[in-house]
């Protein structure tokens, strides 16, 4: 029997409160398939960490993680922690040391939840925003000066390399052509007159290079109001960190919950651990009352299964998904229902 070693970081709030029935999951369906895993938890990285001694994980913390098949991450995030101390804290450090540059969302409409977008029926929306997820907008190059002045400023700087968007661009392509056939890039070098060019020319070199899959570029405000207006026209959406980071959460609300949407942080050429967390953050407005929706993070586990090497075990948890929602009312009350986490997971356990 093959043991995946994993590394199980629930994080803050209601990332506590969705991995253990991620994990109930896996175990039910890796006894069903014939594999195992063996867990290390990491529960103390998180903001009461950092409150306490200062920083959200210890120094060798990335260490502690490399010899690990998978991780799987609940959320970070605490009220009194600014979010960039717990994002920067621990995410990004793992999301970069571990080379993950691509970023995962698929988003599909499930039978039995209603999106709060017209158009939005289940089976007709089914797509992926493949997000770049270790540069670009998100970049530590920049500063601060005459702090406290009348002139005080602030610069950030954009980094995008050829190297870097054109092996997220690859990884984009290949999966148009694994999937429907259909590409569309996010851009805005109408506005941004440096970076998003070169992001529009490098797509233009690799589109020439897949000719089998179909691609357009939609500069990304007019992008956000096709995704409300016509979801199911998308198949695989690829963007810069910035733009696949707001186009991902918009995705995900067109889906009928943040609370069901699912990541993956993946290292393509699998030289480092690969990490699966749900789109969602802590919540804090509803932690440690039992009714956070797991099932984000469980779509977040399926897709570390396919990881893995486990297709039809990940299929099984996605048709428990499906089944679910489109055979019971059972609902956590993000979704309208009254259920509690533990009860709803109890039910998706049995249809597993
Ligand atoms: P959020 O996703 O935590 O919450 C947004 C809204 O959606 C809230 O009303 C919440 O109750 C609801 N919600 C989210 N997930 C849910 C679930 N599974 N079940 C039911 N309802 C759910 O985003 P917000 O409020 O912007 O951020 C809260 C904290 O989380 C912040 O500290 C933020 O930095 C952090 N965060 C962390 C992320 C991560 O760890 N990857 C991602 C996004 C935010
Ligand atoms: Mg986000």
């Amino acid at each position: 029997m093959t043991d995946h070693r994993i590394a199980l970081i629930p994080g803050d709030g209601i990332g506590t409160e969705v991995l253990p029935p991620a994990r109930q999951v896996l175990d039910a369906v890796g006894r069903r398939h014939g594999f195992g895993f063996s867990y290390t938890s990491y529960d103390d990285w998180s903001c009461e960490r950092y409150l306490r001694e200062g920083a959200m994980m210890p120094e060798d913390g990335l260490d502690q993680l490399r010899d690990k098949d998978a991780i799987l991450l609940g959320a970070v995030g605490y009220p009194g922690v600014p979010d960039h101390v717990s994002l920067w804290g621990l995410l990004i450090p793992i999301r970069r040391g571990f080379r993950q540059y691509v970023n995962l969302r698929p988003i599909r409409v499930f039978e039995g939840i209603d999106s709060p977008v017209r158009g939005a029926t289940a089976g007709a929306v089914d797509f992926v925003v493949v997000r770049e997820n270790v540069e670009g907008e998100y970049s530590e190059i920049g500063g601060r000066l005459n702090r406290g002045f009348p002139e005080e400023m602030a610069v950030q700087e954009a980094v995008f390399t050829r190297a870097g968007v054109t092996r997220l661009l690859d990884y984009a392509f290949d999966l148009a052509e694994r999937r429907g056939g259909r590409l569309t890039s996010a851009t805005k070098s109408n506005g941004i007159v440096h970076t998003m060019p070169f992001w529009d020319e490098l797509v233009a070199e690799r589109g020439a290079a897949h000719p089998r899959v179909v691609w357009e570029q939609e500069h990304v405000d007019a992008l956000a109001a096709k995704f409300v207006l016509d979801p199911a026209r998308f198949d695989v959406v690829v963007a810069s960190n910035l733009f696949g980071d707001i186009l991902s959460d918009l995705a995900a609300a067109v889906a009928g919950s943040v609370g069901v949407a699912p990541a993956a942080n993946l290292n393509p050429e699998r030289t480092h651990p690969s990490m699966f967390e749900p789109v969602h953050g802590s919540a804090p407005d509803i932690a440690g009352r039992g009714i956070a929706n797991p099932l984000g993070a469980i779509s977040s586990a399926a897709m570390m299964l396919d990881h893995l090497g486990h297709p039809e075990a990940a299929r099984d948890v996605t048709d428990a998904i499906a089944a679910i929602l489109a055979g019971t009312d059972l609902r956590t009350p993000d979704l309208g229902g009254t259920a509690s986490t533990a009860e709803f997971t109890d039910k998706l356990l049995e249809l597993l």
